[in-house]
């Protein structure tokens, strides 16, 4: 870990990448708040860090509880470092389904509850010229493809408003980061049979090791020259590729 923080948030802290976050920074000696909706799984954790982990059972699509309960976490830490939102979903979406269901939950849960989690956060570090964002991104978010229309389109949505944050936020002295994962072995993924995937442990590893200046980045290295390439190329060949 290159920074010692003291207190943090991890929303998604439940499973997968969140819960690898939240036993890495509770076994640093830092108080973390863990949110989600599994409270059995929360509360595993809590027994695991007595003193160390507050889980909060919380659907971050219930936006208007988002204000008080995050006065009342904060309170309880007594005081905030780090906030880092890494609640997601992923729902299968067939070849030639267009759903509206499956893509409004998709834009609530990794959209809107970042939105409504970080805003919080936003304006305790403006007043307090400190403090660390961080936004779990994705590869997936950096072209519209054939088989996640609408998860693609949330993780373009999240790089954005992340990016927005970090210009109004950094000269203030807060740190914004919006880090992009390639395929991560977890709950989310684990059926889709990824060859290529790092563990959730490692992925936690890399993302607290890399926390002292506001920036959006790849998780793996490799990706960084992979995706300047997808990113560049034109809408023709990547139809023409079908990816
Ligand atoms: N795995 C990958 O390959 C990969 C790659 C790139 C990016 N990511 C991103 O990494 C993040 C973590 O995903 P993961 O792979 O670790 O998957 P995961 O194991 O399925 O974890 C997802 C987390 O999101 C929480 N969550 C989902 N819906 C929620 C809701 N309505 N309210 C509150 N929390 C909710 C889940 O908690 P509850 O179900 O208990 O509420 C869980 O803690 C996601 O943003 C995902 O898009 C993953």
């Amino acid at each position: 870990m290159s920074q010692t923080f003291r207190t943090a948030i991890v929303v998604g802290a439940s499973s997968g990448i969140g819960l690898a976050l939240a036993e890495q920074l509770a076994a640093s000696g830092c108080r973390v708040a863990a949110i989600a909706r599994r409270k059995d799984r929360l509360d595993e954790l809590a027994t695991r860090f007595p003193n160390l982990v507050l889980p909060f059972a919380h659907d971050v699509t219930e936006f208007a509880e988002v204000p008080e309960l995050f006065q009342q976490i904060t309170a309880q830490l007594g005081g905030l470092d780090l906030i880092i939102y890494a609640s997601g979903i992923m729902p299968e979406v067939g070849k030639t389904e267009f759903n509206t269901d499956k893509d409004i939950s998709t834009i609530n849960v990794n959209v809107l509850g970042a939105i409504a989690w970080l805003n919080q956060a936003a304006i305790r570090f403006q007043g307090s010229q400190t403090g660390t964002i961080i936004g779990i991104g994705s590869v997936a978010g950096d072209r519209g493809r054939p088989g996640q229309p609408v998860y693609n389109t949330s993780k373009a949505a999240l790089s954005t408003f992340l990016e927005a944050l970090r210009n109004r936020l950094s000269k203030l002295g807060v740190i914004v980061i919006n880090v992009k994962p390639g395929p991560v072995d977890t709950e989310m993924t684990r059926h889709l049979g990824f060859k290529n995937a790092i563990s959730a442990d490692d992925a936690a590893r890399i993302i607290l090791s890399k926390t002292t200046r506001s920036r959006e980045y790849y998780l793996e290295p490799k990706h960084h020259l992979i995706f300047a390439i997808i990113r560049r190329l034109p809408s023709w060949i990547m139809q023409r590729l079908g990816i």
